[in-house]
């Protein structure tokens, strides 16, 4: 019986629907090849079913995506709906009730692609940001008092428990290990100013690195950590933080690699329901020109994939982006690539069926 697997699909707004077309044309090129099976079904929250009808993600849909073997996602942001709606209503909502705690980051260049680090290359640009993805500043907590006067005052608390701590240390030694490149897990934090935060995450990340007596621990403040990525991003392994720091480092990470053309992450829960998108965001100036790179989704595929443990279908789409990019591409930018975006997910599609 060939492996099936229901996908939810939220294209999302501006070039999100554009994008995981032709994810979703790799990823049945690559079912196919290794004879495994995708079921897709289309949602389509966003910027304009919110305007229409008001509605961001309803729990209904949050209770569909649980019985999913994992959900596909474009790009949330509209032009016309204030930021923060879309977000938290959308994006934010599905992390924190599918309790999809990591935040996987690769930050890998590949060969062809042009970073801005002079001197660096796919040998120096090869690690992995695990981001806490539930807790921290963006859990929420907080409030104003006196607001609109002139004694205002607004709180935003960052929330770490001791769990939700624990679980994302634990799966990035855990990541480190099946990884097995460097060995080396780094702390991103920021011990000397967030002293009751990053005490407990610093306690936390050597009592749970005892049990991973086979990798190195090591520890950065956040900025020294920016100056690194820079400077010496060859140093890095695995790189664990928290939310906010995590949402700040990784689109530094994603500018080495080559862009938000390129970059994808997994917003995963190891027991439940995992998402998979492109980093960057609907990019509304470039959408319906067929001019956006599609090659951050499909690398969003290429994690789900591997992370579905379908590592054929996954080698073989990462095998085939290598030759797209190598052969077929001036860049990664919108609008410079050569290709249209169609044309990308041909080619990727093409180098598929020929075993890339
Ligand atoms: C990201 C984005 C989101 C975040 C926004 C859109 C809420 O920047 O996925 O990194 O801050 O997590
Ligand atoms: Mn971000």
């Amino acid at each position: 019986m060939a492996e099936e697997y229901e996908i939810g699909v939220i294209p999302g707004d501006g070039t999100g629907p554009e994008v995981l077309a032709e994810g979703i044309k790799v990823l049945r090129a690559a079912a196919e090849k290794t004879g495994i099976q995708f079921n897709f079904t289309h949602y389509d929250f966003g910027g304009d079913r919110y305007l229409r009808t008001g509605e961001t993600l309803p729990d209904s849909a949050i209770n569909e995506f649980r019985q999913l073997d994992a959900v596909y996602l474009g790009a949330i942001g509209h032009p016309e709906v204030k930021p923060g709606i879309l977000e938290k209503g959308i994006l934010l909502k599905m992390r924190f009730s599918l309790d999809q705690y990591v935040n996987l980051r690769p930050v890998k260049l590949y060969p062809g692609v042009d970073t801005p680090l002079r001197g660096k290359g796919p040998e120096e640009i090869d690690f992995v940001v695990v981001r806490e993805n539930t807790e921290g500043l963006y859990a929420g907590s907080g409030g104003f008092l006196k607001k609109g006067t002139p004694d205002e005052i607004a709180v935003q608390d960052s929330i770490n428990t001791r769990k939700g701590v624990e679980r994302c240390l634990r799966y990035a030694f855990e990541y480190c290990r099946r990884r097995n490149k460097k060995k080396k897990v780094t702390l991103c934090g920021k011990t000397n100013v967030l002293t009751y935060a990053f005490d407990l995450w610093e306690r936390v990340f050597h009592e749970v690195g005892q049990d991973y007596s086979d990798i190195e621990r090591d520890y950065g403040h956040v900025d020294a950590i920016c100056m690194w990525m820079v400077k010496n991003p060859e140093g890095f392994d695995v790189i664990v933080t928290d939310n906010m720091f995590g949402d700040i480092i990784t689109d530094l990470g994603a500018t080495i690699q080559g862009g938000m053309g390129i970059a994808a992450g997994g917003n995963i829960n190891p027991e439940g329901t995992s998402m998979f998108e492109p980093i960057g965001g609907s990019a509304p100036k470039y959408t319906g020109k067929n001019v956006i790179n599609p090659l951050a989704a499909v690398m969003a595929g290429y994690m789900m994939l591997d992370h579905l443990g379908e590592k054929e279908a996954a080698g073989l789409v990462e095998g085939a982006v290598i030759k797209v990019i190598q052969n077929h591409m001036k860049s990664m930018e919108a609008s410079m690539m050569g290709p249209s975006t169609t044309e990308v997910g041909d080619l990727v599609v093409e180098y598929i069926q020929a075993g890339a």
